[in-house]
């Protein structure tokens, strides 16, 4: 294995893939689908998991659905209706609390709307995360936290001696559990959704991603849904999380923000449209800026597939080369690097502050290459819509020390999100 920190090399590493780039690593998760699950994932890990021939022909099948910014584009709807949900239960929040505190576990919320905007779009339904009775959100609450904990779960499994690989560890039966759980849910909700008649006359472009996808191959259609509801929970959860922390800390650029959100929404609920999101690159900016301080990501890897030189060292072929981008991302150009400044992502930001001026694959919060992150795109609406709204309806405030960061396997906040929340008139 050799650590990269310098985005030149991590340049060539990432860019000396071949056709099919190898991402090692999850070597639990994949155990688990291989072996422990192969009655359901045999033959169809889902693209976490596999390599080669296999990733490829997955791939090929997802990429047309998930990758067309044309496609994706036509979710902006039924984001919008999510991310009201979350203003709505933030307005309750705010109204409970006598400072106007969101919930110590407020990241919580953040992890119900991920899951209710993913489910929105992969299988055309409402899982009703956001609803306020509890009873009701009870099967997606342990969704979601089976999800969470199995990738804490994976992070010691993965990053401390593999006992689990000898004999099974209390960790790795708890692993397990909590994967079965996500397993189980998820296809449950797939075979209801599939279970439903579609008209003949719906439209391509109406179908839910499971409906496209299973157009193409079944079981195929199932891994995929199942990696999407599980990978779309505390990625983009976790990541406006710190967007929100990053603004109500940085009050300057949150006003910034808000002007432009009142430019293009002229009433607090006015629906967040793709014309809208063309006129906002404040938006897009203060995303991309959370995603080099907050990746979720803190490395890359990728398998040498020829011998390479990387820091002037010959580095053999079938080596792990791993990409360290939260290092470069604080480095290398960037001018006063630990400070949240989204101009520096402006196209009209020209000085030293500018990122042109940092080495392209300094930060890359969603991969590069084939094998970047499949739900780029998504990830990136689900943000832009819930950002806007979120900036629209409240003034947002920080009046404690620093959150703390830590990474286990997913890096980003890791204290109470308690942001003080002021609504805004109309
Ligand atoms: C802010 C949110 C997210 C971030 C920052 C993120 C980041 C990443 C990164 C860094 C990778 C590795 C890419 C590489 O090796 O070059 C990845 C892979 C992947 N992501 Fe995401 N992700 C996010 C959200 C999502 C969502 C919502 C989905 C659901 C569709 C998703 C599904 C996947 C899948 C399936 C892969 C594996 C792709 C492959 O190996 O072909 N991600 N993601």
């Amino acid at each position: 294995m050799v650590l990269l920190f310098d985005p030149s090399d991590m340049e060539h590493a990432l860019r000396n893939v071949g056709p099919h780039p190898i991402r090692n690593g999850l070597e639990a998760f994949t155990y688990y689908r291989n072996k422990e699950r192969a009655d359901i994932f045999k033959g169809v890990g889902g693209l976490l998991t596999v390599h080669g021939e296999d990733w490829f022909k997955f791939r090929s099948m997802a990429n047309p659905i998930l990758m067309q910014p044309r496609t994706i584009q036509q979710y902006v709807g039924p984001m919008d209706t999510v991310a009201n949900d979350l203003i709505k239960n933030m307005e309750y929040f705010a109204e409970e609390n006598e400072n106007n505190e969101m919930p110590e576990n407020f990241i919580n919320e953040l992890y119900k709307w991920s899951l209710e905007s993913i489910g929105t779009v992969a299988l055309n339904k409402r899982l009703d995360c956001l609803n306020m009775n509890l009873e009701k959100g009870l099967e997606t609450q342990k969704f979601i936290s089976s999800v969470i904990r199995a990738n804490e779960l994976m992070y010691y499994l993965e990053f401390f001696v593999p006992i689990w690989k000898v004999v099974s560890t209390p960790h790795w039966k708890e692993f397990v559990q909590n994967l079965n759980v996500v397993t189980e849910t998820a296809h449950k909700y797939i075979d209801k959704a599939l279970a439903e008649k579609i008209p003949e006359d719906v439209p391509e472009h109406k179908l839910s991603i499971l409906h496209r996808l299973v157009k193409v191959d079944q079981k195929f259609a199932t891994a995929m849904v199942t990696d999407m509801l599980a990978a779309g929970v505390d990625t983009t959860g976790k990541t406006l999380g710190a967007a929100l922390y990053f603004l109500a800390r940085n009050p300057e650029k949150q006003a910034r923000l808000r002007k432009e959100a009142m430019q293009n929404l002229p009433v607090k609920n006015s629906p967040v449209t793709n014309e809208v999101l063309s006129k906002s690159p404040y938006l897009k900016a203060v995303i991309k800026e959370t995603t080099r301080l907050s990746p979720i990501g803190i490395a890359n890897m990728r398998q040498t597939v020829k011998d390479l030189v990387l820091g002037g060292y010959r580095i053999p072929k079938n080596t792990e080369a791993v990409t360290f981008h939260l290092v470069s991302s604080l480095t290398n150009g960037f001018k006063e690097p630990e400070k949240f400044i989204p101009e520096r992502f402006l196209r009209t930001t020209s000085d030293e502050y500018s990122a042109k001026n940092a080495h392209p694959f300094a930060t890359l919060p969603f991969g590069f290459g084939a094998r970047s992150c499949i739900g780029k795109r998504l990830a990136n609406l689900e943000l832009e819509v819930a950002l806007i709204k979120i900036s629209r309806n409240f003034e947002l405030s920080w009046p404690y020390e620093d959150m703390k960061f830590d990474f286990k396997l997913i890096y980003g906040i890791a204290g109470p999100l308690k942001l003080k929340v002021q609504p805004l008139q109309p």
